[in-house]
């Protein structure tokens, strides 16, 4: 899910700052630059294993997003949680909330080790993407305190993790069966420390990555690793790429240089060996990547992006809810033109074709829409570009769950291995 937090960033850290006789360790910028979060080189974390923690997929017109429990307070409450790399919070939504859907919600009166932190709510937390592949049309706020408790998920624990309480929830959490969101973005992107980097300073992780397996058509039979690989889940060796070393580039999370984006269809005459260009001839595929596990679609930097690459596909591609950013075309002609999508992601000479799969391409039948299905890429609610007018697309769990990934935030780099397929739990 990407998460903007501009405002209410600046609100946790001042408050932070004020309230250092809590445990909580604050970095002095929220925003360092991608130079001062990037550290030397340390050793290759491959042998560690890691603790596995079985993720369920919210298989709900499409595989959409991956999912566990944690457990939180004192004694132990047990909510679900969506694992984000696209934001940095840990959220849960408190026993006041009123408009939270059917969740389970964390009462912290019934909790012995929680601790307000900020009583004043952070009302500015916005989601620009949600849990379905459907665009939301607005980004959507969430109203929240500060607080800390004890957390814990498998054999794992924080005593005093810092997290968001929400008195009031985006409408399009209601949608989803997770209760909260647990983000897993980079140290840098906040300065409430998230889960993942609490236990990796707390000394409880083998090594600071985390690896996803998320195999595609299943509810069950999905991993998340926390610190560590697990090796029986990829075939091959892991091919790495850094991080995009442009300036503030990691302060949009976890992002690659992307180089190009190609598109073919075996059946084609004349499968495209040239990348995708603008309607100008330049390189449209050309920007940056955000890669979210939170977002279950690909989206383009702007809509005349989205247009100009579903011009060379189909023509009867068409947005299909107005200007919300959905595109579709009739369910029953799609398959007679869905391409096999390719990004090449990653600097230099590192860079690596990593590609959808056709199938993925088709993401099911709109909602409302009888007859119409999706296709993978949508337009931005607002343009997405970041200060130097590169563009920025997002990267969502259709790509990421076609391969074995390994996020790595203090090498700055991600793994990328072929799935094993099991004869299937789950299946
Ligand atoms: C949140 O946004 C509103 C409207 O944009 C603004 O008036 C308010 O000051 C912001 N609140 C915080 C906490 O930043
Ligand atoms: C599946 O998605 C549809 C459309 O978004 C929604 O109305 C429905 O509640 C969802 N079902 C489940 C079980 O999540
Ligand atoms: C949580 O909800 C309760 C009411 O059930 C309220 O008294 C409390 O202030 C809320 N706590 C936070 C941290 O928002
Ligand atoms: C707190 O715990 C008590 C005792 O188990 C329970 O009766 C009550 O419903 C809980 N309160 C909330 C708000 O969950
Ligand atoms: C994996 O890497 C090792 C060591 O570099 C190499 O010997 C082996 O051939 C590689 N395996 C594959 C499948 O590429
Ligand atoms: C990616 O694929 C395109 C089209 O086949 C090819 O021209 C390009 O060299 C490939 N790039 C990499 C990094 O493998
Ligand atoms: C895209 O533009 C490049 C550079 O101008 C050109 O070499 C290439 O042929 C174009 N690709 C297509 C598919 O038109």
């Amino acid at each position: 899910m990407r998460v903007d937090i501009g405002a209410a960033i600046t609100i946790l850290l001042a408050t932070l700052q004020l309230a250092t006789t809590t445990q909580i360790k604050i970095p002095l910028n929220f925003r360092s630059s991608s130079n001062q979060a990037r550290l030397p080189q340390h050793q290759i974390w491959s042998n560690d294993k890691g603790h596995n923690v079985d993720l369920k997929d919210w298989f709900n017109r499409t595989d959409n997003q991956w999912y566990s429990d944690i457990s939180i307070g004192t004694p132990p409450q047990t909510l679900s949680v969506l694992w984000d790399t696209g934001s940095p919070f840990l959220l849960l939504p408190n026993n006041s909330c009123n408009n939270c859907g059917d969740h389970r919600l964390f009462s912290p009166g019934n909790s012995t080790t929680f601790t307000a932190i900020q009583p004043q709510t952070l009302d500015n937390i916005s989601f620009v993407t949600g849990p379905d592949a459907i665009p939301l049309s607005a980004p959507q706020g969430a109203t929240c305190t500060e607080n800390v408790d004890k957390v814990s998920i498998g054999d794992l624990m924080v005593p005093d993790q810092a997290f968001l309480l929400c008195n009031s929830y985006a409408s399009m959490m209601n949608e989803q069966p997770m209760d909260g969101i647990i983000g897993l973005a980079l140290p840098s992107a906040t300065s409430v420390k998230s889960l993942f980097w609490s236990l990796w300073d707390s000394g409880q992780l083998e090594s600071p990555v985390f690896s996803f397996y998320m195999p595609t058509g299943k509810i069950e039979g999905a991993e998340l690793t926390l610190g560590g690989i697990d090796e029986s889940r990829y075939t091959g060796n892991l091919s790495y790429t850094d991080l995009s070393p442009r300036p503030y580039a990691l302060d949009l999370g976890w992002v690659l240089d992307q180089q190009a984006m190609y598109f073919e269809k075996p059946s084609w005459s004349h499968p495209s060996t040239q990348p995708f260009n603008s309607s100008g001839g330049g390189n449209a595929g050309q920007g940056l990547a955000i890669l979210d596990t939170g977002t279950a679609f690909i989206q383009a930097p702007d809509d005349e992006t989205a247009k100009t690459f579903y011009a060379e596909i189909s023509p009867l591609i068409m947005p299909i809810d107005g200007s919300h950013g959905a595109w579709g075309a009739p369910c029953n002609q799609i398959s007679d033109f869905e391409p096999k999508i390719t990004f090449t992601l990653g600097t230099g000479s590192q860079a690596m074709n990593l590609s959808l799969p056709e199938s993925s391409f088709n993401l099911g039948e709109y909602p409302g829409s009888p007859g119409i299905c999706q296709t993978i890429i949508n337009s931005p609610g607002i343009p997405s570009f970041d200060d130097n007018d590169t563009p920025v697309w997002i990267i969502g769990s259709p790509l990421l769950k076609a391969y074995y990934t390994v996020w790595d935030g203090i090498n700055l780099k991600i793994g990328w291995g072929s799935m094993a397929f099991d004869s299937g739990v789950g299946q």
